[in-house]
């Protein structure tokens, strides 16, 4: 009988305040069982290092295309390839600008473009970043692209305004990813 491997997930974490939530957000995946592979970008490990990702999810962090070309592998896309699930939390407004513009710069990006498999945004803004009609137009590519969201959410703000913007709570990630996991077995399954 074939061996059921577990759900793989690809966490992306970039440059917010909301990153060091990533910590308890990787730590859930692992207790679900999954096999989180964690990218962060350079401004991301301002934030969060990539030691505590790596130490929370047993597996290198990837933070770099080019540290991986030296090995001779293309990482990016094996991790683009193994996904069932990509998800991006938090997510930057940079990120989600670059990622709507398929702009393939760092190993995040590269990924998100290779990659077929269900993407899942937890954004983190400030609140008139968020309402900006360039992130909103940002959105709304990604949207019609089929990516999922989960909030942001309403409060304050670490920047002392009050509105959207903050990172949506980790059982709310938790549950979309789970989510679009189903999705991605649906699809595997069917003919
Ligand atoms: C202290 C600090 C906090 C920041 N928090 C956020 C944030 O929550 N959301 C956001 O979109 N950008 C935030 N930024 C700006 C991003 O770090 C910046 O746009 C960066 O280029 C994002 O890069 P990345 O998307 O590659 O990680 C913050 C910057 C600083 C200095």
């Amino acid at each position: 009988m074939a061996e059921r491997r577990p759900p793989c997930i690809v966490l992306g974490v970039t440059g917010s305040i909301a990153a060091f939530r990533a910590a308890d957000l990787a730590s859930g995946m692992v207790q679900k069982g999954w096999e989180v592979h964690a990218i962060l970008t350079g401004d991301g490990a301002r934030f969060i290092t990539p030691l505590t990702l790596s130490a929370l999810t047993h597996r290198p962090v990837h933070t770099s295309l080019w540290e991986e070309a030296e090995g001779g592998r293309m990482g990016h896309l094996d991790l683009a390839r193994m996904a069932d699930v990509v998800v991006v939390a938090p997510a930057t407004a940079d990120c989600l600008a670059r990622a709507a513009h398929g702009m393939a710069g760092d190993v995040l990006g590269a990924v998100l473009l290779a990659s077929r498999a269900p993407l899942v945004f937890a954004p983190a803004m400030n609140t008139q970043m968020w309402r900006h009609a360039a992130t909103q137009a940002n959105v709304r590519i990604l949207t019609q692209r089929g990516a999922r969201w989960v909030g942001p959410g309403e409060g304050r703000l670490a920047c002392g305004e009050v509105g959207p913007g903050r990172m949506a709570p980790v059982a709310e990630i938790l549950a979309e990813v789970g989510k679009a996991l189903t999705k991605t077995k649906a699809k595997k399954v069917s003919p």
